[in-house]
C-alpha cells in the first residue's frame, strides 16, 4: 500500500537537548491509517501533525478500546539513525490488539510507515545520550455506538516526541512504593496488554505515592497480593547474592523487550538468572540478610532505573549507597551502548534507518 504524505507548510523547532523532559515536544508529522470492515486497514497516510475529529459517540471515549506501544529511535555520533529490536514492538502491537478484539496491523506496512516519518522528521531526533526520539504508534476504536462491543471500525496512529529522562532523577536511584490498597491487574485480565486502561487503574495508587514522595508504584499480584509484578512504567529487577531475579511472566504484566534484553545480556555474561515469583516478604527478609544487593526497573521509557528504596506499609528499605549500583550500571551502559551505536550490537537488535 502506498503512503501519502502531505508536508506540513510550518515546522516547529525542537528544544535544546538538555531543555528535554518525557513526552512534552511533539513533531512536525503523525501517520494515520484507518480500518474498516469493508475495506481493511486502509488510506495509510503522513499529515501535518495535529487534532482529530473524533464523533463524541467513538466507543474509544466510552469503553476504552485503545491499545499502544513505545520504542525509540536513537542518533549515533556518526549521525546515524538507529532503531533498537523496533519489529518486536509491533509484535507486541499485535498481541495487545488480539487481547483486546482490535484488527492486528501489517507489519511491514507499520515498520515502513514509521520508518518513512522518522526519516522526515530527522531533526527532530536530538543528540546527547539519554536522549532520543521515542515513538508511540497507538490504535483507538471510533465507530460511533454505545453498545457494548467490539468496534468495527479503528484508527492507526503513530506520533514522535523528543525526549529526555523519563524520572526527573535520571540515572539517580528512584524510589517506589508497594500497593497494598490496590492492584493493577489480574491474570486472567488484560495486564499483560499494553491497554490504556491498565495506565487508568493505575492512577490512583500513583498519585498516593507521589504525595509520599515515590516515583512510582511496585505492583503485587491482584490474587494473593504477595508477589511482586512490575512497576507502573518497567519491569523489575533484584539482584540478591550473586542471582539476577525478576517475576515470571505471570500473565498479569508487561512482558517488556528491554526485559527480555537484560535477561539476555545477563545470561550471555554467565550471570545466574531467574524468572520466578518473588515475594514482598521475601524481598524485605533478603534486604534484612543483606544479600539484596540491588534493585532496577527496566523500559524504554525508563531505560534502565536504579531503585533506592522501597515502601511497603510502614517498612522502608534502602538499597545501595545512593548511588546507581556496579550491575544495574553495567545493564544500563550495555544496553545505551548498543541503541546509540557505541557499542558492536552483537545480538542483532539494531536496525539503521538510511
Ligand atoms: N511494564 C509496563 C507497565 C510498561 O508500561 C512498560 C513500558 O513499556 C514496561 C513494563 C517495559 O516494557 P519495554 O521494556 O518493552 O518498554
Ligand atoms: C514505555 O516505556 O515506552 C512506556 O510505554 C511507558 C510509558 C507508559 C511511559
Amino acid at each position: 500500500m502506498e503512503i501519502k504524505v502531505n508536508q506540513a507548510a510550518e515546522k516547529g523547532k525542537r528544544p535544546e537537548d538538555s531543555a528535554l523532559g518525557f513526552g512534552q515536544v511533539f513533531t512536525d508529522h503523525m501517520f494515520v491509517m484507518d480500518y474498516s470492515e469493508q475495506k481493511g486497514w486502509h488510506d495509510p497516510r503522513i499529515e501535518p501533525f495535529s487534532d482529530f475529529s473524533l464523533s463524541p459517540a467513538a466507543m474509544v471515549f466510552h469503553y476504552g478500546q485503545a491499545i499502544f506501544e513505545g520504542l525509540k529511535a536513537y542518533k549515533t555520533s556518526d549521525n546515524k539513525i538507529q532503531l533498537f529490536r523496533a519489529r518486536d514492538n509491533y509484535k507486541r502491537l499485535n498481541r495487545s490488539a488480539r487481547g483486546m478484539c482490535i484488527p492486528e496491523v501489517d507489519i511491514d506496512l507499520a515498520m515502513d510507515a514509521m520508518k518513512q516519518l522518522i526519516k522526515i522528521e530527522k531533526d527532530w531526533i536530538p543528540e546527547t545520550v539519554g536522549t532520543s526520539l521515542y515513538v508511540r504508534p497507538c490504535i483507538i476504536a471510533t465507530d460511533p455506538f454505545l453498545g457494548v462491543r467490539a468496534s468495527l471500525t479503528y484508527r492507526f496512529f503513530i506520533i514522535l516526541s523528543s525526549v529526555g529522562a523519563y524520572y526527573a532523577e535520571g540515572l539517580n536511584p528512584v524510589k517506589i512504593w508497594v500497593s497494598k490498597d490496590h492492584v493493577r491487574a489480574a491474570k486472567g485480565g488484560v495486564g499483560e496488554f499494553k491497554t490504556a486502561g491498565n495506565y487508568a487503574a493505575s492512577l490512583i495508587a500513583s498519585e498516593k505515592a507521589n504525595k509520599e514522595g515515590y516515583a512510582q508504584v511496585l505492583w503485587l499480584d491482584g490474587i494473593e497480593r504477595k508477589y511482586i509484578e512490575e512497576v507502573g512504567a518497567m519491569n523489575i529487577f533484584f539482584i540478591i547474592k550473586d542471582e539476577v531475579v525478576t517475576p515470571d511472566l505471570s500473565g498479569s504484566i508487561l512482558p517488556g523487550i528491554t526485559r527480555k534484553s537484560v535477561l539476555a545480556l545477563a545470561r550471555k555474561w554467565g550471570m545466574k538468572v531467574v524468572e520466578r515469583k518473588i515475594s514482598v516478604d521475601e524481598l524485605f527478609q533478603a534486604h534484612e540478610e543483606g544479600s539484596l544487593l540491588e534493585c532496577f526497573g527496566s523500559g524504554t521509557a525508563a531505560v534502565i532505573s536504579p531503585v533506592g528504596e522501597i515502601r511497603y506499609g510502614e517498612k522502608v528499605i534502602q538499597i545501595g549507597d545512593g548511588n546507581p549500583g556496579a550491575t544495574s550500571m553495567k545493564f544500563y551502559d550495555a544496553l545505551t551502548g548498543i541503541q546509540y551505536g557505541n557499542k558492536e550490537d552483537t545480538e542483532g537488535w539494531i536496525e539503521v534507518i538510511d
